[in-house]
């Protein structure tokens, strides 16, 4: 089999067909991971992976995240199992996000394996946070990279009471924690414009909220701008791997008449850097 990478859109994402994840080399690791920096989100067809297959995959990119609320499998406590049944209203991870960034060192990856799809509908969405910051005006380039962003798991916003029920370990969630609003990704160097939307960016360090708000909103907007977008559509077997440090993702909630199942990883991040940690550094 050859390893080949089809790009899935024009700014982000990429196929790789070819290979099997249960049995790849270390020269096929290193293309798998240069991919990966360079297309920021790759997906696997047909991958036919067992919960340690998974883990064992997971565990070439680094450790893996014990993630501070949520419960794994109970073999596999490295696995977090999604479950949207039929008839309920997807509540996780349905709205524009970065894994983490209530964490002093945010997930560096996260990775899907679905289990079971609906027939149509239940794609994930990537939108580039590299191309975001790429797009902005030299003036806001230099206003943004002075920011830091506070963010906080808000357990008693309306949707985390929502979510009470799918988050077992709700009372030990983390502790609030700021960021550069500009973050260099820690292996390609390059400036993202690294931002939540409510209710977990609150608001900007030194500002209040009522201040910081039109502008995460505008950040936001500008961020998920369709041309900085990309999606996976699911299929049984197919294996999502993202670049939290560079991506916001989003759950698409349309598909309300179907199951969907689907294993979760993460794998651990760094301590964010910004841009000017970086320019006081040279
Ligand atoms: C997530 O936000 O990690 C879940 C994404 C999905 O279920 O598509």
């Amino acid at each position: 089999m050859t390893l080949k990478i089809t790009p899935l859109s024009g700014t982000i994402g990429a196929e790789i067909s070819g290979i099997d994840l249960r049995n790849l080399s270390n020269s096929e690791f290193d293309a798998v991971h240069r991919a990966f920096l360079d297309h920021a989100v790759l997906c696997f067809r047909d991958q036919d992976l067992t919960p340690d297959d998974q883990i064992a995959f997971a565990r070439r990119w680094g450790e893996i995240h014990d993630h501070p609320y949520l419960n794994g499998l109970p073999d596999h406590p490295e696995i977090i199992e999604i479950v949207k049944e039929a008839g309920e209203r997807n509540r996780f991870g349905a709205y524009w996000h970065t894994d983490q960034i209530f964490t002093p060192t945010p997930a560096m990856a996260t990775m899907l394996y679905a289990k079971e799809v609906p027939p149509v509908g239940g794609d994930t969405m990537f939108a580039s946070l590299t191309s975001a910051y790429d797009a902005l005006s030299d003036g806001m380039k230099a206003m943004a990279s002075r920011l830091r962003t506070f963010n906080l798991y808000d357990k008693q916003s309306p949707r985390s009471k929502r979510m009470a029920e799918k988050i077992p370990n709700r009372e030990t969630a983390a502790e609030p924690a700021t960021h550069p609003l500009v973050r260099i990704h820690p292996e390609t160097k390059k400036p993202a414009l690294y931002v939540n939307g409510m209710p977990t960016t609150t608001h900007f360090v030194g500002m209040t909220q009522d201040e910081s708000q039109p502008l995460i909103r505008h950040f936001l907007k500008h961020a998920t701008r369709p041309e900085f977008t990309c999606r996976i559509r699911w299929s049984p077997g197919t294996l999502g791997i993202w670049d939290n440090r560079c991506l916001l993702h989003m759950a698409l909630d349309d598909y309300p008449d179907y199951r969907r199942v689907m294993h979760r990883i993460t794998i651990k991040g760094d301590a964010t850097i910004g841009i000017h940690d970086l320019e006081a550094a040279e």
